[in-house]
């Protein structure tokens, strides 16, 4: 009798067993994907954009969560969320990387470096982008791939046209000292803010003004706060798709083919909409009334350009003489 029930009793624990294994083996790879944007912004939907790629070319066997605007972390927050492995999946701003160490990012930040679009993708699409991404594994992050958002505009509550005019400003930029740097370039001082406390930190006159693309300026309704937008191009702004390394290296080979498959296809698309979106929201914003946007004349963008010049100098300790070098050449 005894035996028989231990019987029962064994068959029953290797049933449970077997379905818990195979509900384990079904149950689908959670990648979740933060972010600090809106999600109809150029990362926003790039971020959507890949998660559809992904599930398809995974068969499900991968699901993606995506979460915009601070909605699970705020700027730097999310970069420690993803090294501990709370989430597996970001694309910070490349002005957010010097808290993690990796400071050579914020040479992206050196205003006018990028003198057009290719010298930039010159730079994101070959070997300099590639070692960079490379060496951030270092750090527990693998870098996938480089998102663009474009040249950034000025805003404030006064006309800006002479860089005197941001004097004395208090201007909130990124946590990134060589954006310190540019905003002590034209005497303004720099206020650095996680993005979702920026529009707060407007409307109260916490701070003067700010720098962003247009798409962001737009969606975080900026402009319903500031008076003035400068279409200045004074620096660039652009994103590195993260993943955690302990997380990409533990996925089945197979996985991770169909995933770099998915990230290439969001890439190419992020690339063809992120200029059209900027022109979209700058095109609003004109349109809003609310603020009145400037575009700086060839002879005043010289002046700005001028005023910015010695940022250059100041940082290459900070982010590497010889990949500020390489990249100038990249840009000739
Ligand atoms: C910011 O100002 O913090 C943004 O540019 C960040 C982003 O991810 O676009």
């Amino acid at each position: 009798m005894q035996l028989k029930f231990l019987a029962v009793a064994l068959t029953a624990a290797l049933t449970i067993s077997t379905a818990l294994a195979q509900a384990q083996a079904q149950a689908p790879i959670v990648i979740k994907f933060s972010h600090i944007v809106a999600p109809n912004t150029p990362k926003g939907m790039a971020a959507e954009r890949f998660k559809m790629a992904a599930e398809k070319l995974t068969g499900g066997r991968v699901k993606v969560e995506v979460y915009p605007n601070s909605s699970l972390y705020k700027d730097k927050e999310e970069l420690e969320a993803l090294q501990l492995g709370a989430v597996q999946m970001l694309a910070p701003s490349l002005a957010k990387f010097g808290p993690m160490g990796a400071k050579e990012f914020e040479v992206f930040d050196v205003p006018y470096i990028f003198p057009t679009k290719q010298a930039l993708y010159n730079v994101t699409e070959g070997p300099i982008g590639k070692g960079m991404l490379r060496r951030l594994e270092s750090r527990g992050v693998v870098g996938l791939a480089f998102w663009d958002n474009g040249f950034k505009v000025m805003s404030s509550n006064t006309p800006m046209h002479a860089p005197e005019d941001l004097k004395g400003l208090k201007m909130r930029i990124q946590a990134s000292k060589v954006l310190e740097a540019q905003m002590r370039a034209v005497g303004a001082v720099a206020v650095p803010l996680s993005l979702s406390e920026v529009f707060q930190a407007l409307q109260t006159g916490a701070v003067d003004g700010t720098e962003n693309p247009p798409s962001n300026m737009y969606t975080q309704r900026m402009h319903e706060v500031q008076k003035h937008v400068t279409v200045s191009n004074h620096g660039y702004l652009g994103y590195a798709v993260l993943v955690n390394k302990k997380f990409w290296d533990g996925l089945p080979a197979d996985i991770r083919v169909q995933l770099d498959k998915a990230m290439a296809d969001a890439t190419v698309f992020e690339k063809a909409i992120s200029q059209r979106d900027n022109d979209l929201a700058l095109d609003a914003v004109r349109k809003s009334g609310l603020t009145t946007v400037y575009t700086l004349s060839p002879s005043e963008q010289a002046a700005w350009r001028a005023a910015m010049a010695p940022v250059k100098e100041d940082m290459e300790g900070r982010v590497g003489k010889e990949l500020m070098a390489a990249i100038g050449r990249q840009a000739k």
